[in-house]
């Protein structure tokens, strides 16, 4: 998909405008303030130490490149004209090229209403035009909002790592959810 690429549009639940839509480089400094800032709050995901500005443009760069050749799902929510969060879609490889694994994230301030599920939903749709056929994700076992989310959207939990991250020296199980969706 091009990049900056609109999708949809829709109400949240506090009436703000959402917009979803392909990421583009213009994305790049509240990409940057966004996962910075997920680290600085210790939120719920695996990356624990800040990005530099260097290290951002390289990914963004190289994540771009795949979502525009369509080798990786990416898409952007946009609210008050600016980044709040995205969702993406990575293929596994070889025998597993129809399994897609999935990561989610949004701007603290833009959580709770209903921005995620609709994330969700196109997430899934976008899989489906890459021929993915089955999503799975990881999620710690202490997330109880994005558990609930992804149980909402039809995942069901397959299995538990026990103690797969150390997070203010205590492990945290992470749980493995997958969804078919080529039924
Ligand atoms: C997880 C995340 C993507 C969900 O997106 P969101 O936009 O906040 O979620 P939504 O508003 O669509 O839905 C939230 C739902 O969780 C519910 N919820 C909120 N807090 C909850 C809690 N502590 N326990 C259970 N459910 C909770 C809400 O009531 C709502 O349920 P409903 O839709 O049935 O009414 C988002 O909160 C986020 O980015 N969190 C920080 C980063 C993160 O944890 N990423 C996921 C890593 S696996």
């Amino acid at each position: 998909m091009k990049a900056g690429t609109f999708i949809r549009q829709f109400l949240a639940k506090d009436r703000r405008d959402v917009i979803l839509r392909a990421p583009e480089w213009s994305d790049l400094d509240d990409m940057l303030e966004f996962i910075n800032s997920l680290v600085e709050e210790g939120a719920e995901i695996t990356v624990d130490t800040m990005m530099t500005r260097e290290a951002e443009v390289d990914w963004l760069a190289r994540y771009l490149s795949r979502v525009e050749k369509d080798e990786v799902v990416g898409v952007v929510a946009e609210a008050d004209g600016r980044f709040v969060g995205q969702v993406q879609v990575s293929p596994k490889s070889g025998r597993s090229r129809h399994v897609g694994v999935l990561g989610i994230a949004l701007r603290d301030g833009y959580r709770d209403v209903g921005i995620g599920t609709e994330l969700m939903r196109e997430a899934e749709n976008q899989a489906l035009r890459l021929g993915l056929e089955l999503l799975t994700l990881e999620v710690y076992a202490t997330n109880d909002r994005a558990r609930h989310v992804y149980e909402k959207v039809g995942y069901r939990e397959v299995g538990c790592v026990p103690g797969a991250a150390l997070r203010d020296g205590e492990y945290i199980d992470s749980v493995i959810m997958v969804k078919e969706i080529s039924k």
